[in-house]
């Protein structure tokens, strides 16, 4: 197998499901990365190396919809200490501003860095002479330099999806510097926003000692790596496309009639993740329905937390913590038939997710650091009807684009109260004003345009072609 173009990520874009049969197949995940990168993958015989989830090892390089897709699988070992240790127990927490404590171990290092090289074998293998490898995430930011030592001849390009530190949180890593070299092993390094570039230069500078200028280092070498923002986006029309669907909006007229047709219902969907914010946002929201500002009988919260890393003991903390929560105050607030808060921890499918954004008048996103966070994007492509409000976490990358947004600091309880009752006494033109603008920042940046521009980037240095 001979790629032009090979993506290397830490999960492939599919997942592993039992068949009505009884076999084990493979279903699409409905990532947006996917989306975008599937027609310039088609268009240069790409490959997309990934994780398949779980420990299964025999699996075979197979193609889905035409996409080629190359397992790489991981044994029990190299889960524990490269993917649940040291990329979500030592590198999640410290990236995201040390929500939790980052755990430094030297065995999950060695475990990281032993996974790494097994990435970039992988794609060593595959990558035609001269193609273009772009490398995904926090989980694999030693591969650019590891396959560079083993392919001089590829075009390596590196995408961190989450934020990047500032340089006193990320100092603290016993191994700062070879991750920064990892990194420069790349010809572009890609940020979630403006500011995580500068990080990454300041910190090359004052920990690798090479020359930098604006957005580029100089090594020694000669070669030159630029380092910069390409904040990620949503498949705008898709998302918009599906919101218009009668099915979808069938089913979210059923979930509001599902719900007692309440005057207005917020909504929160995350990942169960304690950089997320839910615990805070629950709590700001049963303070107004205690104090009488919110009424049960009038609005509810619909929390959606999906399950994740669930064997890491931050996540396992974070999920009791929640269920205690919500039974407190569901117990304290609720009536018969009106829970305060309807909290379903469960993943849906795509039509689900358009059919509670239809449905929800109030989207409240408050994480303590995202690096852009999808959902509040996805939220303003499925409001075609320029209605709906959304309240948003200052430290969400998305709040850079997303201004008129209700924008909060998730820290300040009683000014994300002020907020959320704000955006619920907003009237239609206020909510139409604003929406509106927020549209059409989203449709004219969606993630076709983002994937489109990065690798426009990269290629400006070996030709590789993009889709008509
Ligand atoms: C974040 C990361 C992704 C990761 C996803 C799901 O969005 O940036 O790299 O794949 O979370 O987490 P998981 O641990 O299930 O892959």
């Amino acid at each position: 197998m001979q790629a032009d173009l090979v993506i290397v990520a830490n999960r492939l874009p599919v997942d592993r499901v039992t068949l009505p049969d009884g076999t084990l197949g493979w279903r699409r995940s409905p990532g947006g990365l996917v989306t975008a990168l599937e027609p310039v993958l088609r268009a240069n015989d790409g490959v997309w190396i990934g994780w398949p989830g779980g420990t299964e090892s025999d699996l075979e390089p197979f193609a889905d919809d035409g996409l080629r897709l190359l397992p790489l699988p991981m044994s029990e070992e190299e889960i524990r200490g490269h993917y649940e240790g040291f990329s979500n127990a030592t590198l999640w927490p410290l990236y995201h501003d040390v929500v939790a404590k980052p755990e430094f171990h030297r065995e999950w290092w060695d475990e990281y860095r032993h996974v790494n090289r097994r990435f970039a074998e992988a794609a060593a293998e595959v990558a035609a002479p001269g193609a273009t490898v772009w490398v995904q995430d926090y989980q694999l930011q030693l591969v650019p330099q590891q396959l560079r030592e083993l392919r001089p001849d590829l075009r390596i390009g590196f995408y961190l999806h989450i934020p990047f530190p500032p340089t006193e949180l990320f100092q603290q890593l016993p191994w700062r510097r070879q991750i920064l070299e990892g990194l420069l092993g790349a010809d572009l390094v890609g940020f979630q926003l403006p500011g995580a570039a500068q990080n990454f230069i300041r910190l090359v500078r004052q920990r690798v000692g090479h020359k930098t200028h604006r957005d580029t280092v100089d090594l020694p070498d000669g070669r030159r790596v630029r380092a910069a923002a390409f904040p990620i986006s949503i498949d705008f029309e898709g998302f918009e496309k599906l919101a218009h669907d009668p099915g979808v909006n069938h089913r979210a007229a059923e979930i509001r009639e599902q719900l007692g047709n309440p005057r207005k219902i917020f909504l929160g969907v995350d990942r169960l993740d304690y950089t997320k914010g839910i615990f805070a946002r629950l709590r700001a929201y049963g303070e107004l329905v205690r104090d009488a500002h919110l009424d049960v009988d009038d609005a509810i919260f619909v929390q959606v937390a999906v399950p994740s890393r669930e064997r890491v003991e931050q996540y396992r903390m974070l999920r009791d913590d929640i269920d205690r929560l919500v039974g407190r105050l569901n117990g304290d607030l609720g009536k018969i038939g009106r829970p305060a808060i309807s909290y379903l921890h469960s993943s849906y499918p795509r039509e689900e997710m358009a059919a509670l954004y239809r449905a929800a008048d109030i989207m409240v996103i408050t994480p303590y650091r995202d690096g852009m966070n999808l959902v509040a994007k996805e939220y303003v492509a499925c409001r075609y009807s320029d209605d709906g409000a959304l309240v948003l976490s200052e430290f969400a990358g998305a709040a850079d684009e997303l201004r008129q947004a209700w924008l909060v600091n998730p820290y300040d309880l009683n000014g994300m109260k002020a907020a959320l009752l704000e955006a619920y006494k907003a009237d239609g033109r206020e909510l139409a004003r604003r929406m509106r603008a927020m549209r059409r920042t989203v449709s004219a940046n969606d993630v076709r345009h983002w994937a489109d521009t990065f690798l426009a980037d990269l290629a400006g240095r070996n030709g590789l072609s993009q889709p008509d």
